[in-house]
């Protein structure tokens, strides 16, 4: 008896086995089809270019940031980032910053140009599909032309211009992009090579304006986004002063700003126009639950009742806005 019950328990493990392997099998074979998609569609709308080139990045951008398989791939929030300084450390253990998907594949994404080239493979640590895709960075744009200066730190800045491949991370359930990284895998001499550019001291600013008078950086007003009939965009940069000015008050830039001065392990920026409309959803309810500030141990602290009322009043007209735009955007884009 107890060996015909090891043989059939034998028989129905195997059994087991190759059904999940062939699970396994299936979702990987969905994944790759995806990821060949998706290695097209970047290599297609934003090919290996001039570093310097303007309209190689505006039609790279306006791609990404309108329906996109990439958008579409992406989860509700995309972390995104720079590997952990050592290597094999944990994607857990990872500083990595919290991005809406419009907010990423608006600002951040269409940075990168890609020769086409990706590779597939399942990370069992992490249990998540890790795509490497060959990239190299825009390094010689006009400054306004990145979300903010990521030369605030000058290895941040080196980093992304030595870059040499974009890592995305597919959660095997959803099929989801769910984080994604630049690196330098030291493994490809990529031709051509974006010849370093050498940025001004950072002066402070995440947002300026620039000799003609314009404010910059440009995307952050969604110039470049969203398109320049589209009404609600001009009232969007004022209505973000007024809201911008309630978190100055509330202390909110003491934390959700790019050079993360408490130390997040997952960063929330708040400090451009388009940084703030793709989190304000989460801004309202995290004012209105009384979730945010927060002090130094992350626990809630009161901020004085106008401010508060500001912060939900200028931050409602604010949604409001960016809302208006949104469906004017729906309803007259067209195809370019
Ligand atoms: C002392 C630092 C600190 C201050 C000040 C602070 N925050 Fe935060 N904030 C955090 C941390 C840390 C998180 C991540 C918390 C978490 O997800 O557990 C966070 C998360 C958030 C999120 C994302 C919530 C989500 O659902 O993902 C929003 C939005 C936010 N904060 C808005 C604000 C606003 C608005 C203010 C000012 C009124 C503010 N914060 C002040 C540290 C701070």
């Amino acid at each position: 008896m107890p060996t015909r019950f090891a043989a059939v328990a034998g028989c129905c493990l195997a059994l087991a086995l190759g059904a999940s392997a062939q699970g396994h099998d299936e979702a990987r074979a969905g994944i790759e089809a995806t990821v060949l998609q998706l290695a097209q569609e970047l290599s297609t709308v934003c090919p290996l270019a001039d570093p310097a080139d303007q309209t190689a990045l505006e039609d790279c951008r306006r791609a990404l940031f309108a329906g996109s398989l990439l958008r579409r791939s992406l989860g509700n929030i995309l972390l995104w980032g720079r590997p952990h300084p050592n290597p094999g450390e944990s994607l857990k253990n990872t500083t990595l910053t919290q991005f809406a998907p419009e907010a990423w594949t608006g600002l951040y994404a269409p940075l990168f140009m890609f020769d086409g080239t990706w590779s597939l493979d399942y990370d069992e640590g992490e249990r998540i599909y890790r795509v490497r895709l060959g990239a190299l960075f825009r390094n010689a744009l006009d400054p306004g032309q990145y979300p903010y200066p990521f030369w605030h730190d000058a290895k941040k800045w080196n980093d992304y211009q030595s870059a040499n491949s974009v890592i995305l991370w597919i959660a095997p359930q959803s099929g989801n992009i769910v984080v994604g990284q630049f690196t330098n895998d030291g493994q490809r001499d990529p031709s051509p090579k974006s010849v370093p550019v050498a940025r001004p001291a950072f002066d402070g600013q995440w947002m300026w304006t620039d000799a003609t008078g314009a404010s910059q950086p440009a995307p952050t007003l969604f110039r470049g986004l969203f398109s320049e009939e589209n009404p609600y965009v001009r009232e969007l940069e004022p209505a973000y002063r007024e809201l911008a000015n309630a978190m100055r008050t509330g202390h909110c830039n003491g934390c959700h700003v790019p050079n993360n001065p408490s130390r997040m392990s997952r960063l929330v920026l708040l400090q451009t126009p388009a940084h703030a409309a793709a989190e304000i959803k989460r801004i309202m309810r995290s004012v209105r639950d009384n979730e945010m500030p927060v002090d130094d141990s992350l626990l809630y602290h009161d901020i004085d009742p106008d401010t508060r009322a500001a912060l939900l009043d200028y931050g409602g007209v604010f949604e409001d806005l960016i809302d208006a735009a949104r469906a004017w955007e729906a309803e007259h884009a067209r195809p370019r």
